[in-house]
Order: C-alpha cells, then structure tokens, then sequence
C-alpha cells in the first residue's frame, strides 16, 4: 500500500512561539512548542506559500510538515491586532479559560470565583471573562506588580500569595463568605488551603497543577475528600481539547472581546531564538506577565 503525503516546508523567522508549562511537566504531557509559522513552501492548496499557520513542530526554526495537525490562520486577521496573540488570549490559553470557566465552573452572576496563577496567560484571562460574566473575582499572584496588573484588569481583589503571612487569612478577607467557584491553575498545597474556603455547592476547574509539575517524587498532602463531602463540591479535571468542536464558537467571542477592549491581554516577549529555554524557565519561575512568547 502506498501512504500519500503532502509535504509543506515551513519556516519560523520572524514569527513566534508559545512557552507553556506542561512542556517541562515530568509526565511528559506535551513535547511540543505552538508556534506560529509561516509558511515558505507548499505543496497543498490549502496552506499557501505565505500564509501563516498554527504548527506544534517544537522549538526550531524550520520544519517540515505534511499538513496534518496544523492550524490555519484567519487572512482576516484584524490588522490592529498582534498575530501572537493567536498563541495566547486568542488562541489555547484563551479557550482553556473561556472553556474551563464556561462549562466546569458554571458561574452566575453575582458569585465569587478564586483564581490563581491570575496574572498567567490562561487566568488573566479567566478573570476577566468572569468578570464579563458579573462575579466578584478574586486573584493571586506571586509578585506586587502582577497584583497591580490584576486590580488594572478589573479584578475585585487581589493578594501576592507569597508575601501573605496566612493564605488561609488572605483569602478570607478576600472574601469573607468564602468561593462559590475556583479555577485552579496551581494545584498542590495551595489547593488543599482554598478546598476549605469553598461554599456548599461550590465548583472547581482543575486547570492546571504548576506547583506539582516538577516533583520527582509524588506529594502527599491533606486529602481532599472530607470538604469535599462536607461542602457537596464538584471537582472536575479537564483539558481544552475535550472542545475542539467547538473552538470557533470560543475563538470568535474572544477575539470579539479583545476587539472591544473588553478583554485585556499583556505579552511577556522575549526576543531571540537562542533565548527559548531562558524564556521558558523565566515563566516557571513567574517572570512572566501575560502569555510568554519568543519571537525572532
Ligand atoms: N487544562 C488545560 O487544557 C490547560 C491548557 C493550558 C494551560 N493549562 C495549565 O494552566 C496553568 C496556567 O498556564 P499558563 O500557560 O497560563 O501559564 P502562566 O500562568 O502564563 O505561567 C505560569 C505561572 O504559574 C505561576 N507559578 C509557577 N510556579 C508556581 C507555583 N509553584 N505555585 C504557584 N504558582 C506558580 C507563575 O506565576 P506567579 O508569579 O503568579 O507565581 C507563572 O507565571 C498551568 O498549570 C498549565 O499547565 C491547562
């Protein structure tokens, strides 16, 4: 049997790629680096020389593809509108947020929703479509600065979780009756603290464990079921790709938000190709305000 291939030569220059944490997670959820590419060579009409596409070729300059798994750009991308962000608020982060908290959270209006890693390219965004939504949203964040971003976003609250005394008391000036949603992107003991502070009924997205991904060996914490039955919570793990089919319909509502400047997004650029794995431990470390991105 023959296999028939189309193959498209692809370049990178010039354009950008994603740093995102489940790269470095030692389960080895994703090998892969999004970028956004240009395309240099085509053998397939539906990816014409020049034209730009989502590709998941990992960190390299040029690659080469036979079309499969890759994304292809709107050519009516707003011209105002930086094409990275493609990779960000208007791209993968941007849907885990607006799926993660659409469809898993459920908020109603009126409700208090906890997010951390806030000022992060998935909960920036998280917090500002729940706002958008009519929820109280509070936010952590690991520095001062990235507090002051939150509260410039629209977030009610906001607390620099590694200079509070008590996360424990943090969260309940926050909000004193506690949190009807969260939206983890963290995970671990931070987690373990915020499952006390939820109200009867609450919703919990879990999003993303960060403070987990580089632990050789498995932690061990407070276990979660006892709140869990206690408060009647509903826990629920996802990942964006559950909505595939439905990636339009949440591209275009952020896009359009972005549009109407109602979702704000900030890039975190480092320039440089040769600088790829400081960017991607910068954003590890927290350096990073909004998406990372590397450009050339
Ligand atoms: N489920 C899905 O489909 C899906 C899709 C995309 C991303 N995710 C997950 O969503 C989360 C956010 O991803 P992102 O791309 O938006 O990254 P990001 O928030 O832009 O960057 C990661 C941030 O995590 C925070 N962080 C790092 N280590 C931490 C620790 N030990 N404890 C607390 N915070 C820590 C840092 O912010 P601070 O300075 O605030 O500490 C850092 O800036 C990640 O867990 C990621 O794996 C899930």
């Amino acid at each position: 049997m023959t296999t028939r291939c189309t193959f498209i030569a692809l370049v990178v220059g010039r354009f950008s790629w994603s740093a995102w944490p489940w790269m470095w997670t030692n389960r080895c959820w994703s090998r892969g680096s999004p970028q956004q590419v240009l395309v240099l060579e085509s053998k397939e009409p539906k990816y014409p020389v020049g034209s730009f596409v989502l590709s998941n070729s990992g960190w390299t300059t040029h690659a080469i593809s036979d079309g499969k798994n890759l994304s292809l750009m709107s050519p009516d991308w707003p011209g105002n509108l930086s094409r990275s962000l493609a990779l960000g608020a208007i791209g993968m982060p941007g849907l885990t947020a607006y799926f993660g908290l659409s469809e898993i959270c459920r908020p109603k209006p009126g409700e208090t929703i906890l997010i951390n890693a806030a000022a992060g390219a998935v909960g920036s965004v998280a917090g500002q479509i729940a706002k958008l939504l009519g929820c109280k949203v509070v936010g952590c964040a690991g520095s001062n600065e990235k507090v002051a971003y939150l509260k410039a976003l629209g977030f009610d609250e906001a607390f620099n979780y590694k200079t509070v005394e008590s996360l424990e008391e943090a969260l309940k000036k926050a909000s004193p009756d506690g949190y009807d949603c969260y939206f983890d992107n963290v995970g671990g003991e931070f987690s373990s603290v915020v499952l006390e502070q939820m109200k009867k009924y609450g919703r919990i997205a879990v999003c993303g464990a960060i403070s987990l991904y580089n632990d050789t060996v498995t932690q061990k914490g407070p276990y979660s079921q006892v709140p869990m039955i206690l408060k009647e919570l509903c826990m629920e793990g996802f990942t964006v790709t559950r909505w595939e089919n439905r990636k339009e319909e949440g591209l275009g509502a952020l896009l359009k938000w972005v549009q109407e400047g109602k979702i704000k997004c900030h890039e975190h650029v480092t320039k440089g190709f040769e600088n790829m794995p400081a960017a991607f431990m910068g954003m590890l470390k927290g350096e990073n305000t909004g998406k990372a991105i590397v450009q050339m």
